[in-house]
């Protein structure tokens, strides 16, 4: 058997807290250079850079036989049978970290043979901590978490985000166009880890974005399913890069109907 998930996760939480910290001084003191990547909306920064490679260097002090993929230099994409890979989001929510909007999180889990076993999401600007292991719950201060208990579409706060491509943004424009009316509203903060652990809190009641990447939604949707909710793609699909939908139980069937209806995972 690989290591216990509690063990991950007393590794994960201390190496995020100090990603937070380089991530809350950099934005206080100076962010360095901010470049564009995929397109002129996705932005990196020094800070993201800089904190990727702390974790990364921290990651590799504690276990250094382990696999890394992170968002912004790649990395290990598959791990040995039995090997642990770490995820990481160094800062989700780059444009609010950019802007100085207290929205954006360093976000961080384990994977086992494909399954994530352990997760930490911490937003550096406020100090909120959400944590679980497989199994084990989904926790924030020292508080078990439940998702809410939301069944009706009608009253239902349904968060979600754009990708960077044109197109795609374009696209889900249209797609809220058409759900904005059969939901009780729409939120877009801008960070898909924290948007996922406040579903996981029950302060979203449910969750949907097409094109997420795994650094994106690895920790924060096992803080969701921890804490109660349906973590899936459409049309009994897994969670991924075509959808990722989170609603909870007694929600899920309406959403996901919703969804196929006004064509979420169509267009580019
Ligand atoms: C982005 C944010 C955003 C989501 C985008 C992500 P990044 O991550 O999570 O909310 O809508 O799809 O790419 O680029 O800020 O790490």
């Amino acid at each position: 058997p690989g290591p216990a998930p509690e063990e991950l996760l007393e590794i994960a939480v201390r190496v995020a807290r100090e990603a937070a910290a380089t991530a809350r001084r950099m934005r206080d003191e100076a962010i360095g250079d901010v470049q564009t990547k995929s397109t002129d909306t996705d932005v990196v920064t020094a800070a993201d850079r800089a904190v990727e490679r702390q974790v990364v260097e921290a990651l590799r002090a504690r276990r250094p036989g382990d696999a890394v993929l992170g968002e912004e230099y790649g990395g290990d994409t598959t791990a040995a049978p039995g090997a642990v890979r770490w995820i990481l989001d160094p800062i989700d929510g780059t444009v609010n970290y950019l802007y100085g909007l207290p929205q954006y999180a360093v976000s961080l889990a384990a994977e086992v043979d494909g399954e994530v076993v352990a997760g930490v999401v911490r937003n550096p600007a406020t100090g909120d901590e959400w944590t679980a292991t497989r199994g084990g719950g989904a926790w924030r201060d020292g508080r078990r978490l439940t998702c809410s208990g939301e069944t009706v579409l009608g009253q239902a706060l349904v968060g979600t985000g754009f990708g960077y491509d044109p197109r795609r943004r374009a696209h889900q424009g249209q797609v809220l166009a058409k759900m904005i009316t059969r939901v009780r509203d729409i939120r877009r903060m801008g960070a898909a880890a924290l948007d996922l652990c406040l579903a996981a809190e029950g302060r979203l009641d449910a969750f949907f974005e097409k094109g997420l990447n795994p650094w994106d939604h690895a920790a924060g949707g096992l803080i969701a399913a921890e804490a109660g909710m349906v973590v899936a793609g459409l049309g009994g699909a897994p969670a991924g890069p075509d959808m990722v939908v989170l609603a909870p139980p007694g929600l899920f069937p309406a959403l996901h109907d919703l969804l196929v209806e006004v064509d979420a995972a169509g267009g580019p």
